[in-house]
């Protein structure tokens, strides 16, 4: 059994130990897993290259640590509860055996299809069983999978494929939403028309829509199975072997592909996973993100499943068909774990306590939020109406470079306080820095957040570019992982997170590159330029601002219409989650004289805040900043 903390006392205990001695603290948990041969050394690390490498030389396969580990003691055990998108079609579920067997099935599939070790698989799925079946199958023949949430248009899909050089696609015919249904099998198709690494692609029957198979290149999942084992043999992989990639926007250019090994991920998920939630045997656990982002990578998928966890699994939206739909999950599958996203909980608040009421909740036993800071108002709501004022509440900080959770009560151990997500999990040693990079030591300081030591689930790199990953995170300040977050800490030493001190928006939980927005803005042949800020949004968190200059023949356009356009574009480049909430037309951006945007200025009036715009005598068009600000509504 895995370390496990049991009492406050006991986190500062294991807390000293991962500072004073990380590799000790680390080996011992590693030990409770199943190697083919043991790690020779912990740990090789430096972040000036950067270079990290845990259990140096080990050799394992993650999903024997989920099976075969488990499977004398669990094989009957329900491993996923499934709920359908629509309530009246029958959950699934699947046992650890059966979903052992499954993954095996379509492990063999693949190998069948060509897929050897190493090669780079994209996973573009709803919210099914198969998705995780999909991924355990890569990991388990050693293969790479992408993930790209099935909300994501083609183009994106496509670069992702092209900078991963995808061999092979799994997708579905078609995906539910509400009462909504949309084509996957097209959005791929349309993708892998200028992907020409893609050789095959695996449609797996959800909808039932048409789609066009093309022969030789296209195989039903159904079909593809059929004939194949549900035996399969693990790869044997190299504890820094590459377990997946995961694109994730940045301040600058396109998303980048994050990239997760082996052996830190698995050791570090499951830790996080058991301490932070104090998961029984018994418990029900629900994790309401989409497999596509890091929370369903690292907490649907691998951490709750290491650790021999059921885990239910939701297709659907919180709204349908009615807005207690959470609720009633809830009580149909007994869950005592939920973990969900602040910008849930805020958005279901605004539809009152109705909803909530028909619904007992009183399996639940812990809850929990991610992606974004959370609110005081929204947390007491999450605390008395839905955790009836017993469940304790986990605000856990983390990132999809960071693999797992950072800063984070213990459920029921560490004391929380709206708003804070606390303390440091053990092995995490954060440090707050001034702009210029200086330690602000003591409690009650205000800075940027970085990590000083590496943890075992730390991104190794970025896809086919290491020079970007050493940019990006590990060159602002000398000898630091930079987070891109600016931090607070109180005098009891927790941390609450203020949210993004670059150029990062965090929309509904989801983050998004300011620049990569308005480059999605700028394909608008009748955009001249475009600049992107956020603003404060009562339910998302963040909303996106965007202030367009169009081309001067089209400023005649009809300013509804030209925003229909606008957000059709922003469709079409990424997808629904980045369409712009305000858009403002305006003759020019407030710019340097250098010619650099001033966001700053567009900062302040998307938030509402014009009293005081600061010094704009050094702009080069100091005149736009009240034509900007008159068009705003000021
Ligand atoms: C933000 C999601 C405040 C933060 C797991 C971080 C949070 C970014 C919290 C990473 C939290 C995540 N409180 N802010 N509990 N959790 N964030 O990569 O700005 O999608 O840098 O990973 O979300 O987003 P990502």
């Amino acid at each position: 059994m895995l370390n496990r903390i049991h009492s406050l006392g006991g986190y500062f205990h294991e807390y000293q130990k991962s500072v004073s001695d990380p590799e000790g603290f680390w080996a011992d948990i590693a030990e409770t897993f199943f190697w083919r041969k043991k790690w020779d050394k912990v740990l090789n690390w430096n972040f000036d290259e950067p270079k990290i490498e845990w259990f140096v030389n080990g050799k394992l396969n993650i999903t024997e640590n989920i099976f075969e580990r488990h499977l004398f003691t669990h094989a009957d055990q329900a491993a996923i509860i499934w709920e359908s998108n629509n309530p009246n079609e029958d959950s699934r579920i699947l046992t650890y055996q059966e979903l052992y067997e499954k993954v095996n099935q379509f492990a063999n599939t693949l190998k069948t299809h060509g897929v050897k070790k190493g090669d780079r698989i994209a996973i573009y799925l709803p919210m099914v069983p198969e998705a995780s079946i999909a991924m355990l199958a890569c990991a388990k023949i050693g293969a790479v999978h992408s993930v790209v949430f099935a909300g994501f248009s083609a183009q994106s899909l496509a670069d992702r494929i092209n900078d991963a050089q995808v061999k092979l696609v799994i997708t579905a015919d078609g995906s539910y939403r509400g009462a909504k249904s949309f084509g996957l099998k097209s959005i791929v198709d349309e993708a892998v028309e200028k992907c020409s690494c893609v050789e095959k692609i695996i449609v797996l029957k959800r909808t039932g829509e048409s789609t066009n198979m093309i022969e030789k290149r296209d195989i039903w999942w159904h079909d593809a199975i059929q004939n194949e084992s549900t035996v399969c043999k693990a790869e044997l992989m190299d504890s820094e072997d590459m377990l997946f990639i995961l694109y994730t926007s940045g301040s600058t250019g396109k998303p980048k592909g994050v990239v997760h090994t082996t052996a830190g991920y698995m050791v570090y998920t499951q830790y996080t996973f058991q301490n932070v939630f104090q998961y029984n045997q018994g418990d029900i656990y629900w994790c309401s993100a989409d497999v596509g982002w890091v929370t369903g990578h690292s907490y649907i998928v691998y951490g709750p499943l290491l650790a021999g966890a059921t885990v239910v699994m939701f297709e659907g939206v919180p709204t349908y068909p009615h807005t207690g739909r959470f609720w009633e999950i809830i009580d149909k599958h007994k869950v005592t774990h939920f973990y969900t996203a602040p910008t849930a909980i805020r958005a279901l608040q605004a539809y009152g306590l109705e909803p909530v009421k028909p619904y007992k909740l009183d399996s639940l036993k812990v809850l929990g939020t991610v992606g974004e800071p959370i609110n005081a108002e929204a947390w007491h709501w999450y605390h008395t109406h839905i955790g009836k004022s017993k469940c304790p509440i986990v605000d856990t900080w983390w990132q999809t470079e960071t693999g797992g959770m950072m800063i984070s009560p213990l459920a029921g151990i560490t004391p929380t306080k709206p708003a804070y997500a606390t303390l440091p999990l053990p092995g995490i040693q954060p440090m707050i820095v001034d702009s210029e990079g200086k330690e602000l030591t003591g409690n009650a300081v205000e800075g940027n957040l970085c990590i000083k030591f590496p943890w075992p689930s730390i991104l190794r790199t970025t896809y086919g570019d290491h020079e970007r990953c050493r940019q990006t995170y590990f060159s602002t300040y000398k000898g630091l992982y930079f987070t891109g977050d600016g931090v607070k800490r109180d005098e009891d030493g927790y941390y609450r997170i203020l949210g993004r001190v670059d150029d990062v928006i965090n929309v509904s939980g989801h983050r998004l590159g300011t620049a990569e927005v308005e480059n999605a803005i700028n394909e608008h042949p009748l955009v001249n330029e475009s600049a992107v800020v956020g603003f404060p949004h009562d339910i998302k968190g963040q909303g996106i601002y965007a202030f367009v200059v169009l081309e001067r023949d089209a400023s005649t356009h009809d300013p509804e219409k030209m925003r229909d356009s606008v957000n059709i574009t922003v469709n079409k480049v990424i997808g629904a989650i980045a369409r712009p909430d305000k858009i403002l037309f305006c003759t020019a951006l407030p710019k340097t004289r250098s010619g650099k945007i001033m966001r700053r200025i567009l900062r302040k009036i998307a938030e509402g805040d014009v009293s005081n715009l600061g010094d704009i005598t050094t702009l080069l068009n100091p005149e736009v900043v009240e034509e900007i600000k008159k068009a705003a509504g000021f």
